[in-house]
């Protein structure tokens, strides 16, 4: 055994995980080099605690008792529907600045397993474009080309991976030459991961006989990934000052908002570390994170508890109005500052929790050496969130936005968030800005259109830039397929 073999073993022998090199003797010198790499790169010291508290003690989420909705800047910026008024110009020139000045990158999480998909390759490759079946990396390249170009100053782009689908994001963007983007403006980080522990025994498991089970780490781990791997550090020396943040699956995002970004680094009750952006809740089952105050009204925090931890009865819960009471609905937009993503990392005060799941992970037989397909759950995955991030902030902004503007997500394969309902969603969108130019879209009596459109982000990136287009035609025939 190498000097760095052993002292990987003794690692793992102080914290009860020997057994990872129990098939040593069998492997191949390539497979021992590559099992020590993976075991060195995993949080050996943290695992005993864990392993207590997450395998152990089963310790799940911890609903807070004093738990209100939050409140949210209203997509009315006029107060005609109620809401406060605010001044949605100011912010608008204030993002603008931001990006003419260079100060946004980009960062988009696709480091997803994007199981429920059934897709083979990485989510950001799915074709997903109404018409066009341009793939959602694609989709997000152009807006951010696009943005670049109307404000003067490229946008730096960061796409998180997983060690899973590395290779194959890089592959998709060289293959299609970046879709336009200068090779040096997009940077891929690795997301870290965690080991599969059996939920019976506490042993970590074993893949194959060379090869921890892992799963990456959630997308919460994406602020460790960021600041390891030198990209904050890059983003500094572009004069970056905050990204803007997305997940993967969803081809209506504005990649880049200037209001969002305005309102996130300028208003008086944001402290300019971490916002977000919601769309109110369609039903209370709808499978969305729920924005919450924390801590009382005053002086409270936000946060956002996952669908899954909120009970159905607060779910359920309405207003005098009768509409949901924890109406707003998280998007998974944030703009974050990069000081703040730095103080989360550094400063242990502000670590983020783990969340469990228990999952049916294929793993060796200790005993045997046979590969175990098990019939139930066997293991514990560990995921960080990157929303648990915001009740760390000082004061967190939420901003409300239209669903059919900003939501299309392919998450299934069928059903709801498929990609049926995300290309309906994008050509309602489009519908919905052509007709504001005044054009002739077709809709059937259900009052769906007629149609499918797709606008590509180098021809607008919101329905006002269409104004410029001398080109768009007047009427969309019934039953056409159109890309402007
Ligand atoms: C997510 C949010 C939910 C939100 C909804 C909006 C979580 C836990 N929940 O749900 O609050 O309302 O989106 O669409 O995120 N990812 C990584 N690395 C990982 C895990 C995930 O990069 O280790 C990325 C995925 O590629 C994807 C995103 O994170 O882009 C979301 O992950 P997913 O597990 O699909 O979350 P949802 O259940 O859809």
């Amino acid at each position: 055994m190498s000097a760095t073999a052993q002292g990987v073993e003794q690692r793992l022998r102080s914290i009860g995980q020997e057994h990872l090199l129990h098939f040593w003797d069998e492997l191949s010198e390539a497979e021992r080099e590559g099992l020590v790499r993976q075991i060195e790169d995993l949080p050996l010291e943290r695992m005993p605690e864990l392993i207590d508290r997450y395998v152990k003690r089963g310790e799940g989420f911890e609903l807070p008792k004093d738990l209100e909705p939050a409140p949210y800047y209203p997509h009315d910026h006029t107060g005609r529907t109620g809401g406060p008024a605010w001044d949605r110009a100011e912010y608008k020139r204030a993002g603008e600045r931001l990006l003419a000045e260079g100060k946004v990158a980009c960062f988009v999480v696709a480091g997803g397993q994007g199981s429920r998909l059934g897709y083979e390759g990485p989510k950001g490759c799915y074709p997903t474009g109404a018409v066009s079946g341009k793939s959602l990396f694609q989709i997000f390249a152009e807006q951010i080309l696009a943005t670049g170009r109307k404000y003067g100053t490229p946008v730096p782009w960061y796409v998180l991976v997983s060690p899973l689908n590395h290779a194959a994001t890089v592959g998709f963007f060289r293959e299609h030459r970046y879709f336009g983007l200068h090779e040096q403006d997009v940077m891929f980080i690795t997301q870290g991961v965690m080991p599969a522990v059996d939920k019976a025994t506490g042993k970590i498991l074993l893949a194959e006989k060379g090869e921890v089970a892992t799963a990456p780490d959630g997308h919460g781990g994406s602020f460790d990934a960021l600041v390891k791997s030198g990209a904050v550090a890059d983003m500094r020396g572009r004069g970056v000052e905050h990204i803007s943040y997305f997940q993967v699956d969803n081809p209506n995002v504005h990649c880049v908002d200037p209001v969002f970004l305005g309102l996130h680094a300028t208003a008086p009750d944001s402290s300019g570390e971490m916002s977000s952006k919601m769309i109110p809740k369609a039903s209370p089952a709808e499978k969305v994170g729920v924005f919450c105050r924390v801590g009382g009204a005053a002086g409270g925090k936000t946060a956002v508890i996952e669908y899954s931890d909120l009970p159905e009865e607060l779910a359920n819960q309405r207003d005098e109005h009768g509409h949901l009471r924890f109406i707003a609905g998280s998007i998974a937009i944030h703009a974050i500052s990069l000081e703040f993503i730095e103080r989360v990392v550094n400063d242990p005060k502000f670590r983020l929790p783990f969340h469990r799941a228990v999952k049916k992970v294929a793993h060796v037989d200790l005993r045997t050496g046979e590969k175990v397909e098990p019939a139930e759950p066997n293991a514990v995955k560990m995921e960080k969130f990157v929303f648990d991030a915001i009740p760390m902030a000082e004061r967190s902004i939420v901003l409300e936005t239209d669903r059919v503007e900003e939501f299309a997500p392919v998450k299934n394969r069928e059903g709801p968030d498929s990609i049926v309902t995300s290309r309906q969603l994008q050509t309602e969108r489009a519908a919905r800005w052509l007709a504001q130019l005044g054009v002739d879209v077709p809709r059937t009596s259900d009052g769906e259109p007629d149609c499918v459109l797709e606008i590509s982000p180098l021809t607008a990136l919101f329905a006002e830039d269409l104004a410029q287009h001398t080109d768009i035609p007047k009427a969309i025939a019934r039953g056409a397929r159109v890309v402007i």
